[in-house]
């Protein structure tokens, strides 16, 4: 009996949340079928209408991909129907996203000149840890995929960032003239390029990242490079399926992963989290008036309770509120590495603050609050 009363219960919940319009950060988000969302460091995609959601499908005992990248679709970002994998890890094992891969924080973004939907995601190479740090790319003539996989690489090899001095392309300091990893002269060296030159040829590491398309149609891919000590972003081809080989360093040397870019008023913010694998660390604010730079940092941009540890979670995405002015949807994970699949989803109005976004707790929220002033 008292077993029947809790599953009433626990059903009970799941259907008040799947039918309330609101958002309960950090709670169970149920999909149509009342199972849990289970789409962790993703992003959306707004098209024709619709709100899509892609993520990584994680497993209950493991965050390596034995299912690859799922999607779900809504119409007014409470309700969510899935709409199955879209990307699938593949069972040749020689395939570079053969199942067991670390594959994380896809986005998608739709080519207006091409028609099709592009997904970028970071990928690590089955049994090699986080050695490979490569981005992996696939397209598809419809959103929710099937995505046909195209290949993995790390981006920029022979190609100079372009805010890198002659002097620091030239400087011969190798990582091996080091001791001890850390120190200031260490530090130093890294600010001017030590591991851009170690990788110049192999190509740029590329871990945590996201997608950001600007209003000109042009689209850029924002990744934590260089040991994952400096950020990078790079401008992607016309047909958004490679490089241009315009890219810069950001924050070199500060330790960035999880970027989150978007823009308002002509400012583009960048929000990022400090690196501390799965632990939650302080969030980072950036802002710049070019997307080239110079980007400036800003202190943490959230406040209240928790803000030290961003509400315990890593930031993910920045969503735009289509058809409403000035909302933005601040995105991130909180991150359950011992039952990765139970992760969950804090979703955090932004608010602006002489023009600089502000991010506070809500148990619950809804659009609503974006008419507030
Ligand atoms: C933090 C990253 O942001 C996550 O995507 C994941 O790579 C973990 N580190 C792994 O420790």
């Amino acid at each position: 009996m008292k077993y029947l009363f809790l599953a009433i219960m626990t059903l009970q919940s799941f259907i008040m949340v799947a039918q309330d319009n609101a958002f309960y950060p950090g709670k169970i988000v149920p999909d149509d079928r009342g199972i849990h969302i289970n789409a962790h460091g993703g992003g959306l995609l707004y098209h024709d209408g619709t709100y899509y959601w892609f993520g990584e499908h994680k497993g209950a005992h493991s965050s390596a991909a034995f299912v690859g990248v799922t999607s779900y679709s809504s119409s007014d970002l409470y309700h969510w129907k899935y709409e199955g994998v879209a990307l699938s890890v593949e069972s040749d094992p020689q395939s570079d996203i053969t199942q067991g891969c670390i594959l994380e924080r896809p986005k998608v973004i739709y080519n207006e000149k091409t028609g099709k939907f592009v997904l970028y995601f970071h990928l690590e190479l089955k049994g090699q840890g986080y050695k490979a740090a490569r981005v992996g790319v696939a397209v598809s003539d419809k959103v929710t995929g099937p995505y046909t996989f195209l290949k993995s690489y790390r981006p920029n090899a022979g190609i100079w960032p372009i805010n890198m001095t002659k002097g620091q392309r030239l400087d011969k300091t190798k990582a091996s003239d080091f001791e001890h990893r850390g120190n200031k002269d260490w530090r130093k060296a890294v600010v001017d390029g030590l591991f851009t030159r170690r990788d110049f040829s192999g190509g740029q590491m590329s871990r945590d990242m996201t997608l950001f398309v600007d209003d000109d149609g042009k689209a850029y891919h924002i990744y934590s490079s260089e040991d994952n000590l400096t950020l990078q972003l790079a401008e992607l081809s016309d047909d958004y399926l490679s490089y241009t080989g315009k890219y810069v360093r950001i924050a070199p040397g500060g330790r960035n992963e999880a970027p989150a870019l978007f823009k308002r008023k002509g400012t583009y913010f960048m929000i990022t989290s400090g690196c501390t694998g799965w632990k939650p660390n302080t969030a980072r604010l950036f802002t710049a008036h070019s997307i080239w730079g110079p980007w400036t940092k800003h202190p943490n941009p959230c406040v209240g309770i928790d803000a030290r540890l961003t509400f315990h979670s890593q930031s993910t995405f920045v969503q735009p509120v289509i058809g409403k002015k000035d909302a933005f949807i601040f995105m991130a994970d909180r991150w359950t590495p011992e039952n990765p699949i139970d992760a969950r989803y804090i979703w955090l109005p932004i608010r602006f603050e002489n023009g600089l976004p502000i991010l506070e707790w809500f148990d619950k929220w809804d659009l609503s609050i974006f008419e507030k002033d």
